[in-house]
């Protein structure tokens, strides 16, 4: 497993390795890795010739009382877990690199930047945008692998590839809980303990709403409604949204029909859990 700082050295190997027709998979992340970027890593690995991994902290996506500071950083366990994965190269690139001084550059995906997450953190998704379409031209994938965790994410970076001509195909894959339903994240580390019993709740409602929908319920008021009663009168999270969108375009339904993203972010103490399923309802 190679360790790459240099973006410059990143290019010229990987132009080498186009050279000799390796196909190339790339999973980004911000590290302190967990079993759903293993899963990322692993596909990536059986699909490709090159295992790609970027562990990059981007300041540009998290704003100025965020939790960029706390963010968790462990490169010797994050090194484990790639070799286990078979990575075959992980780049580190430094922020002076990635954005030295005078940078001025920013790729904005309008609208689908602004619903749900992007409501309460303003300039995020420009930041994931910028940093994405950096990664994307400096490791050139064929395949760039995703998660559905972060579902908006996934439809963005979709949006910004088709939208910018990047030739890399995405993959969606699912989110990988805890046994009792919890979304692995990385931020689940800021849980207290009374928090880690609460979270799991969040999972259940979403459950509980597919449940209300294959039995014919189709208001979105309805089932936004009850997941809310749900985590209010079983947690002591703070609601950041509850809403049913459309998958695609992220817009809000009334009714609910075709491919419906239910998406949640609620505040438990300094962590804020984002988890979704999506459905497709005739
Ligand atoms: P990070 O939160 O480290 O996540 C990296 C990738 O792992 C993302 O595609 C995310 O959706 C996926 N992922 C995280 N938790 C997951 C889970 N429980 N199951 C399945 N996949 C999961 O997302 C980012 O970093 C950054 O915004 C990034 C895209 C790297 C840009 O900085």
């Amino acid at each position: 497993m190679l360790k790459i700082r240099s973006i410059k050295k990143m290019q010229l190997l990987l132009e080498v390795a186009r050279q000799e027709k390796k196909r190339i998979g790339f999973v980004p992340t911000m590290g302190s890795l967990h079993e759903g970027h293993q899963s990322l890593l692993r596909k990536s690995k059986k699909d490709n010739d090159l295992s790609i991994l970027s562990i990059f902290v981007n300041p540009k996506q998290f704003f100025a009382n965020e939790d960029f500071a706390l963010y968790p950083r462990d490169e010797k366990k994050d090194e484990i877990l790639a070799k286990k994965e078979k990575v075959d190269i992980i780049l580190y690139p430094s922020i002076k690199e990635m954005y030295p001084d005078g940078y001025k550059t920013y790729v904005d995906v309008e609208q689908l930047s602004n619903v749900l997450c992007g409501e309460s953190r303003s300039g995020h998704f420009r930041g994931v945008a910028t940093v994405v379409a950096k990664l994307l031209n400096i490791v050139c994938p064929d395949k760039l692998y995703l998660g559905q965790k972060d579902a908006q994410q996934a439809v963005i970076i979709k949006q910004m590839v088709n939208d910018l001509n990047f030739p890399s195909k995405i993959e969606v894959m699912p989110t990988v809980r805890e046994n009792d339903g919890l979304a692995m994240s990385s931020r689940n580390s800021y849980l207290s303990m009374k928090h880690r019993e609460e979270v799991p709740v969040l999972f259940k409602s979403l459950k509980l709403a597919k449940y209300k929908i294959l039995k014919g319920e189709t208001s979105a008021g309805q089932i936004i409604r009850q997941i809310r009663s749900n985590i209010t009168q079983n947690t002591s999270g703070r609601i950041d949204y509850i809403e049913c969108v459309n998958a695609e375009t992220l817009q809000p339904l009334r009714t609910l029909t075709g491919r419906v993203l239910i998406a949640v972010a609620v505040w438990f103490g300094r962590a804020r859990l984002i988890d979704n399923i999506i459905l497709r309802i005739r």
